[in-house]
């Protein structure tokens, strides 16, 4: 059994993830910032008012969890708004960079003393954040906080690399959630089952790479 805390967990992708990981058999932190219907049916610890992009918010989060070793950590919360060039709104893309670039970053910061040898932390970020990969443009917001958040991977995979924690960048595929707006490829259960099994494959061999699910990649 492994002790697993996630991020925005009260729907999408989250949810599932802590649905699975509850399946198998594992102990689950679920934090949201409100829990929803669905989570509190998933039958495991929540932990509410959980704001990724909120510094005193995450502090409360690390006393919650106290001394507790968690075996995964994985920064799903993620917030999408598009802006082209023609409608550059600078403060939502501010506040994309905080919540998907910075958030990952304070979570895994607040929660470092809780990660130990063996321990894995999981960034749920996007191909919509790769330089090679970006054949439109468009959501500079969103793109960029991406990019920096796979920055952020690679640099922790450095950082935490040397006590044995391995990090991975993860692509979860286009899912239908309310992030899409109900469009996707594929469904939440599909998606987290694919990141579920790269968190499982993940070792200090492929710490700070990016990984797509295998369909895709
Ligand atoms: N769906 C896709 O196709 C797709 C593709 C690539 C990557 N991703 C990434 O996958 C992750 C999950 O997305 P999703 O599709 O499941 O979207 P979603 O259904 O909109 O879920 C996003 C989750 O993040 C939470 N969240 C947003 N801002 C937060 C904050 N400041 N603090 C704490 N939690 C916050 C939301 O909480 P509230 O309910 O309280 O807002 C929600 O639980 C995101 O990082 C997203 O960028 C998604």
């Amino acid at each position: 059994m492994a002790r697993v805390l996630i991020t925005g967990t009260n729907q999408g992708i989250g949810l599932e993830l802590a649905r699975q990981y509850v399946a198998r058999g594992d102990a689950v932190l679920a934090t949201c910032r409100k829990p929803s219907e669905e989570l509190q049916a998933v039958g495991c610890e929540i932990i509410e008012n959980v704001d990724v992009a909120d510094d005193a918010s995450v502090a409360a989060l690390a006393q919650v969890v106290g001394n507790r070793p968690l075996d995964m950590l994985i920064n799903n919360a993620g917030i999408l708004t598009s802006e082209s060039f023609d409608d550059l709104d600078y403060a939502r893309m501010q506040a994309q960079y905080d919540v998907n670039a910075l958030g990952p970053l304070r979570v895994t910061h607040a929660l470092n003393g809780n990660l130990g040898a063996g321990a894995k932390v999981g960034i749920v970020t996007s191909r919509v954040g790769s330089l090679d990969d970006n054949s439109s443009g468009g959501n500079y917001g969103y793109r960029m906080s991406k990019a920096a958040a796979n920055m952020a991977g690679v640099n922790l995979s450095h950082d935490l690399g040397p006590r044995g924690i391995a990090v991975a960048l993860l692509h979860p595929g286009y899912v239908r959630t309310n992030m899409t707006g109900g469009n996707g490829l594929t469904d939440a259960a599909t998606a987290a089952a694919g990141l579920i099994e790269r968190m499982d494959a993940l070792s200090m061999e492929t710490t700070g790479t990016f990984g797509m699910p295998r369909a895709m990649s």
